[in-house]
């Protein structure tokens, strides 16, 4: 039996989950909900949408339940798993409703920008029938998991240094332009550079402290839209560094890229380049090698183990509402850094 989907907010995330749904035969999408009459009438052209239109002519929006409000979706008995794919600032209360109304829930991350109410939705989660799984997909990027089994194995010995950096132009296609404001998104520093946060803690462990340098450049008033942090672990000779903006000029688009070196080898890995991951240097090897990892992505995978989990009733582990609550603490953490230009204590 597929696992029955409604998606809340069709922008850019929305459009790009709906895709990936419509793709994977373990989901049945049935059911959709956004605020916009264009849309909830089923015309959802134009926008973005990380897969470009994909939807293909055998899919019509009209197809699926149009909701008037998410609660309505999240009323609806048809619906097992809810995907809320809503602007940041209205995750928590969404997410604490639909696992109210017994559903399991996809929501994306970050979870909040406030480590109080990312708590509140984590004690919700704790309390819930339905599973919560928030969208941290760099956990399930295939060179990502590459990475990460290279550091816990010590297949090329310890690491030495690692290095993350994700940089993007200033978005600016998202509805009513909430994206840009730093009250409802949290700016670049929640909403762009928590994915290093967050995949940095998944993989060498909580650091002892940051220390952030940032600013708020072209993009924003009184937000982060560029930040440098260094996360400082009990481990003095463990250099590890995240650096992530979105003040790039239009033409720029993104790139996300690591550079890790081990002591027997150094990993880089490169979005747009066609062998995304080299491994250079390796001890005795003559020229670089291209590391061969599955043809996917993090969204889709992401979303293809939380369909197996909820169809066999394992709660998500490889990330969970904790998780979620956690990389938003360290994310106030970096943004405190910036402040007082220090290092902030953190676990
Ligand atoms: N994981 C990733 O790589 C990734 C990438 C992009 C965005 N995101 C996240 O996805 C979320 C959505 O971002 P986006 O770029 O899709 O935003 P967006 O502005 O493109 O889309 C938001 C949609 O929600 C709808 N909406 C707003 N309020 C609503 C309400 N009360 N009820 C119903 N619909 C409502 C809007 O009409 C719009 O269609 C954000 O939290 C963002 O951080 C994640």
């Amino acid at each position: 039996m597929p696992v029955r989907v409604g998606v809340v907010g069709i922008g850019f995330m929305g459009k790009t989950h709906v895709d990936i749904h419509l793709k994977n035969g373990k989901a049945q999408l049935v059911a959709f909900c956004d605020q916009d009459p264009k849309k909830a009438a089923g015309d959802w052209a134009g926008g973005g949408g990380n897969l470009g239109d994909a939807f293909g002519k055998a899919f019509d929006p009209k197809s699926l339940r149009s909701h008037k409000t998410p609660q309505d979706l999240f009323n609806d008995p048809n619906v097992d798993l809810v995907d809320i794919c809503l602007p940041t600032y209205l995750h928590a209360k969404h997410t604490v409703d639909a696992l109210a109304a017994g559903k399991h829930v996809l929501c994306e991350k970050p979870l909040s920008t406030d480590v109080k109410e990312a708590q509140a939705v984590v004690n919700a989660a704790k309390k819930a029938k339905g599973f919560l799984m928030v969208a941290q997909c760099m956990r399930f990027w295939p060179e990502w998991e590459w990475l990460k089994e290279a550091v816990k194995s010590k297949r090329y010995g310890k690491v030495h240094s690692a290095v993350f950096r994700r940089f993007a132009s200033t978005p600016t296609w998202t509805w009513e332009n909430w994206i840009l404001q730093p009250k409802k998104s949290g700016s670049a520093l929640f909403d762009l550079h928590i994915h290093d946060s967050d995949y940095i803690r998944y993989v060498f462990g909580e650091p002892k402290a940051v220390f952030s340098t940032g600013n708020g450049g072209k993009a924003t008033k009184g937000g982060i839209d560029h930040i440098v942090t260094q996360y400082l672990y009990a481990n003095k000779s463990l250099l590890v560094t995240a650096e992530g903006g979105w003040n790039a000029d239009p033409t720029y688009g993104f790139t996300m890229r690591y550079t890790v070196v081990f002591e027997n080898a150094t990993a880089d890995f490169d979005l747009g380049r066609a062998g995304k991951v080299l491994l250079l240097h390796k001890k005795g090897a003559k020229e670089a090698e291209t590391v061969s990892c599955r043809a996917s992505n993090g969204w889709a995978d992401e979303i293809d183990y939380y369909l197996d989990c909820i169809a066999s009733g394992r709660r998500p582990a490889i990330t969970t509402p904790a998780d979620a609550a956690e990389s938003v603490a360290l994310c106030q953490a970096e943004l405190k850094s910036v402040k007082t230009r220090k290092p902030v204590a953190f676990k």
